[in-house]
């Protein structure tokens, strides 16, 4: 891809420079390889007429359902315009990315009903017929990431400035809040424990101090951490929580 500096006639942020930090973004990816790789298990493993075990399961499916296609959503917005103007060069891999966006969601929206159907049936045959559909949608999101990181994220780091890229997460979170009643209660334990999974864990400390303000870091010790504790413990029931890549 091409990288030209900017010649936007979008007027860049005040005094800030050019050049960004995308490492949030490929901590993100590397949680949706694993919760996609984790998913079609976790569905399987629920017995035939399981209902309580798979309202579990679905609870969570449903996070991973709404995370991913909030993520799209969020590329979509905020990032292709902008890296298509400041960079014309890397047009062609960016429609990619929108076509590759495209089909997750047709994907997406034919395991959906069928998250809905299991749910309340827990029976073998929809159960069976959702673990397929979530494997060839991770098989296809999976197929969407690697050419992300290659051909976009070099560019996005650098052709825009730190508060452009941290719109995707400002968008993201103002989502996350405004949809929280068809959430489960534990989703921001959730979505902060995963962030801190990807990080060794002698350099979290360091990381919380870099990335949340301190109202969340203290929240996050006083409750969400053993909320994301328990949120684990009830979806692995009994195993350990397999480590994130
Ligand atoms: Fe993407």
């Amino acid at each position: 891809m091409v990288t030209r500096l900017p010649s936007s006639s979008e007027p860049l942020p005040a005094g800030e420079p050019i050049g960004c930090d995308t490492s949030d973004l490929l901590q993100v990816h590397r949680i949706f390889r694993w919760l996609y790789r984790e998913l079609p298990g976790l569905i399987r493993g629920v017995d035939d007429g399981d209902v309580r075990r798979a309202s579990v399961v679905a609870d969570y499916a449903h996070m991973d359902f709404f995370g991913l296609h909030l993520h799209h959503e969020t590329e979509d917005l905020v990032l292709w315009d902008r890296l298509v103007e400041r960079s014309p060069g890397c047009g062609a891999h960016v429609d990619q990315m929108k076509a590759q966006h495209a089909q997750v969601a047709v994907e997406l929206a034919e395991v959906e009903p069928l998250l809905e159907q299991w749910r309340t049936r827990a029976d073998a045959a929809t159960r069976d017929r959702l673990a397929a559909g979530v494997e060839h949608l991770r098989d296809t999101l999976v197929g969407h990431l690697a050419p992300e990181e290659e051909h976009i994220v070099p560019v996005a780091t650098s052709v825009l400035t730190q508060s452009e890229w941290d719109e995707m997460g400002e968008h993201a979170n103002a989502a996350i809040q405004e949809s929280r009643k068809q959430l489960p209660r534990d989703v921001m334990a959730v979505q902060l424990g995963l962030m801190l999974a990807t990080v060794p864990a002698d350099e979290r400390p360091g990381w919380m101090k870099t990335n949340l303000p301190a109202p969340v870091r203290l929240l996050y010790s006083l409750l969400l951490k053993r909320r994301y504790e328990n949120a684990m413990a009830e979806l692995y029931e009994g195993r350990p929580v397999p480590p994130i890549p």
